[in-house]
């Protein structure tokens, strides 16, 4: 029996802080589904907030992040994170830009009222932290990659999760077990066809704790970044908003800025004042564009997205970028407390897996990566200060000869779907559209997925969370941060509460 002391799901910024930091006599093991560095963290460009500059104070970090997320915040949640961010930082000081007098260089993001954010290599903060993690991690920790957890293993007697069920890429299966089962899977954002998300992260987390009875909190909130890189008619990457802090404005065809006399913040509003004006001037024939003429030195400020953009036959001699809004991150998730604690005994989850409330109905620019460092350091003290013993008995090993076909339309028909039905702006028909047509699909009445192949299970894992999104979307009759609905375009006061979706059948085994 594979027994471990923790057990991590996914390879992002959070899931390599908690095994880095916990104590070397624990058995870690991580499962990857792809490769290590193919996670979401990896692409993060813009950096991490924290209130470390002169004149800066986590009380106005805490006023901007309730301000973005429209107040529907976990209120301990945000102070408690927020008040951490300085002392995160420090630990990885060494890694961040600096100015000519080795200060911290502060860049500047939407619904940011101070220069707050930390980068690293200008526009590729996600890659050098995640590779110093790795560069970090110790022979207690054993990496398997290509191992695709789809399954979580829960004893009904101790009503606990005690392990997952995975299938390698020869349709082998395997149970690993653990004492602290961790899902670190990331968000949900390849449901829809414009995002900036790996190619990984098809909500595998959330789908397995749903299946498996766990508490689902705040679907409907799903944030579009403003400015994805836009290409033949497809998203191919993020401009990070840093881009805007820099100078860069939101222009049309013919240069008319759009963010005038939007919002007083202009084009460093929050993300869903921003992605709804863009896709209003876009349903009107428009093509929208960064007016990236303001910023000195570009390729040295952002090499990355210079290289980006390169690459897809951008010149960028012409001072401009075509851009569109794309699902970049899901504020709901696994619902957790600040340790990690799911519904479930024995199951954890953090990064955009988890729902702890911070980000509330729409998150602060670059308050993911500090989330991520915060949970993982976090469930690391309470996994090395918790010395409960649990016992584990073995589930029998299930071997599949044959692999069922799969049931479900072509990916891209719910990519497409998800865009125009449940996107930046959502109705009652256009979401009741979208929820019958998934339900006839009865994605939610599958018994086992054991006999389907790993796309076909992503692929379903995909209509689930795509269902939960439609479900919460749909039962939420006002506008909240990344919930828009043009048929309750206001927020109302007495919507200040959680939707929280429960699968009632709850799986065995
Ligand atoms: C960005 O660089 O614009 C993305 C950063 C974030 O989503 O926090």
């Amino acid at each position: 029996m594979e027994m471990n002391d923790v057990l991590i799901v996914g390879s992002g910024v959070a899931a390599l802080q908690l095994a880095t930091l916990l104590s070397c006599d624990k058995k870690v093991r991580i499962l990857t589904k792809s490769k290590i560095r193919n996670a979401n963290s990896y692409l993060a460009q813009g950096g991490i907030a924290a209130a470390i500059g002169l004149g800066d104070d986590p009380s106005k970090h805490y006023a901007d992040t309730l301000e973005a997320g429209r107040f529907h915040n976990n209120d301990a949640s945000v102070r408690e994170v927020l008040n951490e961010a300085p002392s995160l930082i420090r630990d990885f000081f060494n890694l961040f830009d600096k100015d000519t007098n080795g200060n911290l260089h502060l860049g500047l993001e939407g619904a940011h009222s101070e220069n707050r954010i930390v980068h690293s290599g200008g526009d590729a903060t996600g890659k050098h932290v995640i590779e110093y993690l790795i560069s970090n991690l110790t022979e207690n920790i054993k990496v398997e990659e290509n191992v695709f957890a789809y399954k979580l293993i829960v004893d009904q007697k101790q009503k606990r999760c005690i392990g997952v069920k995975t299938k390698d890429e020869d349709g082998t299966i395997r149970n690993y077990y653990a004492n602290y089962v961790v899902l670190a899977t990331g968000g949900c954002g390849q449901i829809y066809s414009f995002t900036s998300n790996a190619p990984t992260i098809t909500g595998d987390g959330i789908a397995m704790a749903y299946m498996a009875g766990a508490d689902i909190a705040d679907m409907e909130f799903v944030q579009f970044h403003p400015t994805l890189l836009y290409k033949d008619g497809m998203t191919k990457g993020l401009i990070s908003e840093a881009v805007r802090g820099e100078g860069a404005i939101l222009v049309t065809e013919d240069g008319t800025p759009i963010m005038e006399g939007v919002h007083p913040l202009t084009d460093l509003a929050p993300r869903h004042v921003v992605s709804q004006t863009i896709l209003n001037f876009i349903e009107k024939g428009h093509l929208v564009y960064l007016d990236i003429r303001n910023i000195k030195h570009f390729e040295d400020r952002f090499p990355s997205i210079t290289a980006m953009c390169q690459n897809h036959g951008i010149d960028l001699s012409e001072g401009k970028i075509p851009i569109v809004p794309g699902s970049h991150f899901l504020m709901g998730g696994i619902k957790t407390d600040l340790i990690g604690r799911s519904s479930l005994e024995g199951l954890f989850a953090i990064g955009e897996a988890s729902c702890t409330g911070l980000h509330g109905a729409n998150r602060l620019a670059s308050n993911s990566l500090l989330e991520g460092l915060y949970q993982g350091k976090k469930l690391s003290q309470f996994i090395n200060s918790d010395s409960k013993k649990y016992t584990i008995s073995e589930f029998p090993r299930t071997i599949e000869t044959h692999v069922k076909k799969t049931f479900l339309p072509d990916l891209q028909i719910l990519k497409d779907t998800m865009m125009k039905r449940v996107g930046i702006v959502r109705s009652k028909e256009l979401l009741e559209e979208q929820k019958h047509w998934i339900k006839e699909l009865n994605v939610n009445d599958l018994t086992s997925l054991d006999s389907y192949s790993i796309q076909d299970i992503q692929a379903i894992f995909m209509y689930i969370n795509a269902s939960l999104i439609t479900e919460a979307a749909l039962t939420r009759t006002e506008s909240r941060g990344g919930h828009y609905r043009s048929d309750f375009p206001y927020e109302n006061a007495n919507w200040c509460k959680k939707i929280i979706i429960q699968n009632r059948k709850r799986e065995v085994g």
